[in-house]
């Protein structure tokens, strides 16, 4: 049985965060933002994680923080856009809660991803970098229980989206 959670998975910049908050204060469940508890933990910012422990060192507080986050309930949770690349996560999150994959259009994800720099892995050449990201992630996001594409729907409609399937 899964426990009772929503967990938000998606591309950076579908939406998880600002749906996330909305969706927690319609159902009175806790909003956990594991990108934020990762630079709670330690102290930092995710950008300088990546520059001064690298990727891999962030992906493994990434992974305690999603495991120790899922042991609760009550919670809708969004994480990062490449929490879904370890198998154990993709197992943590099937079996936290209902798992939904919000989608957007490349043009919107570019638009939304282009005002906030903050970002290590689309530095840069953000078109070519999202372009390159969301090829080699094409189907990692397939596992969900639902997937909601945001490009035309306002918050409050996928908000109610997600709490007709709970
Ligand atoms: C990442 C997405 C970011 C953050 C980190 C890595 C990724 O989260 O976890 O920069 O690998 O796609 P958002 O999806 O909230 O932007």
């Amino acid at each position: 049985m899964k426990k009772k959670n929503v967990i938000l998975i998606g591309f950076a910049g579908t939406g998880k965060s600002t749906v996330g908050k909305a969706l927690s204060e319609r159902l009175g469940w806790q909003f956990i933002d594991t990108d934020q508890r990762i630079e709670e933990l330690q102290g930092i910012s995710i950008s300088e994680m990546f520059q001064t422990m690298g990727e891999q060192a962030f992906r493994v507080v990434e992974s305690e923080v999603i495991d120790r986050t899922l042991k609760e309930e009550k919670q809708v949770v969004s994480t990062g856009g490449g929490a879904v690349l370890a198998e154990l996560n993709r197992v943590r999150m099937q079996e936290g809660g209902v798992v939904v994959n919000l989608t957007a259009s490349k043009e919107m994800i570019i638009t939304r991803v282009s005002k906030d720099q903050s970002r290590p892995l689309v530095q840069g050449n953000v078109e070519e970098k999202v372009t390159a990201l969301m090829e080699s992630r094409k189907h990692a996001y397939d596992f969900a229980d639902l997937a909601i594409d945001t490009s035309e729907l306002t918050v409050n409609e996928i908000v109610e989206r997600i709490a007709a399937v709970l």
